[in-house]
């Protein structure tokens, strides 16, 4: 089998996804869905992620230079990718039914049903050229006590809570099953 060469471009290379929660300045919270994440070592765990263009989440870490990073599910996905696929600027977004709580350790929103929220703080932004790179320091992290149940195994646990991947402007269940196109799964929102 042989190899083709292609422009820039991430197909088949499946990303974790992550709800990001940050307040506005009047104290709102705000959701935004996010895949170019992942994590750095020095000295200790971090976390390194993109944000292209602007958007209310940009504008809040900014601002505040902290956030949440909350993992999506399969159960999370109608919510998240309504959050991917709203610009925060609109009023209407966060008029949605949400369990949301504070961070333990810093002042940040969390997604109750999220089973693993890292609460983050900004140590170094880098421009791009209409992107910029965040550097962040985990300054806690919030997991739901059933992950830390001794009498399951990790892959039990992880198809228990299932974890949603995105590539190919698809979604993907833990198994690997189809859950549709970016932009599909929050149709059933509007049906509720
Ligand atoms: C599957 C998916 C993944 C996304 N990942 C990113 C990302 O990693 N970086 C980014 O800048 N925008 C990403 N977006 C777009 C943002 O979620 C979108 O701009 C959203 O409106 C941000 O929320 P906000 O407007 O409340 O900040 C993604 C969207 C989808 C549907």
């Amino acid at each position: 089998m042989g190899k083709m060469s292609l422009k820039p471009y991430n197909d088949y290379c499946p990303q974790t996804l992550f709800l990001y929660g940050t307040y506005d300045e009047n104290g709102n919270a705000d959701f935004g869905l996010f895949c170019w994440f992942s994590y750095t070592w020095d000295g200790e765990m971090g976390v390194m992620c993109c944000i292209g263009g602007n958007k209310m989440t940009k504008d809040n870490i900014h601002r505040n230079r902290i956030f949440s990073a909350n993992l999506v599910t399969e159960e999370l996905l109608p919510l998240a990718d309504y959050f991917g696929n709203t610009d925060g600027h609109s009023e209407e977004k966060m008029k949605v039914a949400l369990g949301i709580e504070k961070g333990r350790v810093l002042d940040v929103p969390v997604l109750t049903a999220s089973p693993v929220n890292f609460e983050l703080e900004v140590k170094q932004f880098i421009e791009l050229d209409g992107g910029e790179v965040m550097l962040c320091k985990m300054r806690n992290v919030l997991q739901d006590d059933s992950l830390s149940d001794k009498s399951k195994s990790e892959a039990e646990k992880l198809a228990m809570i299932a974890p949603v991947r995105t590539t190919c402007k698809r979604y993907f269940g833990y198994k690997g099953e189809d859950l549709g196109a970016w932009g599909e799964p929050r149709k059933v929102l509007a049906e509720k």
